[in-house]
């Protein structure tokens, strides 16, 4: 059995929404993926709308639906978010901390804080009273303080945010301290019977020692993908151009 890969084409649609037209169309990068193998997509619709929109959820998890394929859908934990997955109901939901000026979701979950933990405990059990087929994950931290309090919650399963790790992999640092608290953390989260997934940031060379490790069984990963994509399909399309420019040869000038 291999991991499982989750390919998140919120970035197809950053691209999309670039100059609000309709192409590149996310159906099709999810349509793509999963003919291709991967075993699930992963779109993060967010507050503010900059990539991923309400329209595109539905037309994302029919795709799913017809390859027979999870959807994870990322929301924050706010009340309207969690009514679009109590409607929508995908198979997977990934409650991250979402702030409106960030880049990228910065940090995981903040599940310590009472209030906080109080709002994640709200989403959970809405989602699960609504739509009891759906799994949860939450993206945490790895710390086991923050995953021992994840496991009083109504959820499936934790994501791991490896964006500082994916980091420090960029920059050649050791890697060995972050390794060694995904071991850690997976004690706590597999003894408790949950999935113990990864996402963020990660690229094809920061996914191998990971791989190596065997501790998670899911990755998702999608802005590293998207931007690799272009290099391995530029001269492919830039050729289908050239293709169709040369049967109209311009008349020679007399
Ligand atoms: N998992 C979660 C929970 C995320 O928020 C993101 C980014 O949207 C990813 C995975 C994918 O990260 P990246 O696009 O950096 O591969």
């Amino acid at each position: 059995m291999i991991p499982r890969l989750g390919v998140n084409i919120d970035h197809v649609a950053t691209l999309r929404q670039q100059r609000a037209e309709i192409y590149p169309e996310v159906t099709r990068a999810a349509e793509v993926s999963l003919a291709t193998g991967a075993h699930q997509i992963t779109i993060h619709l967010r507050e503010d709308r900059r990539h991923i929109q309400d329209s595109d959820v539905p037309a994302v998890h029919l795709v799913c639906r017809k390859f027979n394929l999870p959807l994870n859908l990322e929301i924050g934990c706010s009340d309207e978010m969690v009514e679009i997955a109590s409607l929508e109901k995908p198979e997977w939901v990934c409650l991250v901390p979402e702030k409106r000026q960030e880049r990228t979701t910065e940090g995981g979950l903040d599940v310590i804080n009472p209030q906080n933990y109080s709002r994640i405990k709200a989403a959970c059990d809405s989602i699960k009273k609504n739509s009891p087929q759906t799994k949860i994950s939450l993206f945490v931290e790895a710390s086991p303080e923050v995953l021992k309090r994840c496991i009083t919650l109504n959820a499936d399963a934790v994501e791991i945010h490896t964006g500082e790790y994916a980091r420090d992999a960029l920059a050649s640092k050791d890697l060995a301290p972050h390794l060694k608290q995904y071991r850690e953390g997976a004690q706590i989260i597999k003894a408790h019977g949950w999935g113990y997934h990864a996402g963020h940031g990660l690229t094809f060379d920061s996914l191998e020692p990971l791989l190596a490790e065997k501790q998670f069984e899911e990755y998702n990963i999608g802005h590293w993908i998207v931007g690799e994509a272009l290099f391995i399909g530029f001269g492919h399309v830039i050729k289908e151009m050239l293709t169709l420019m040369q049967k109209y040869p311009l008349e020679a000038k007399s």
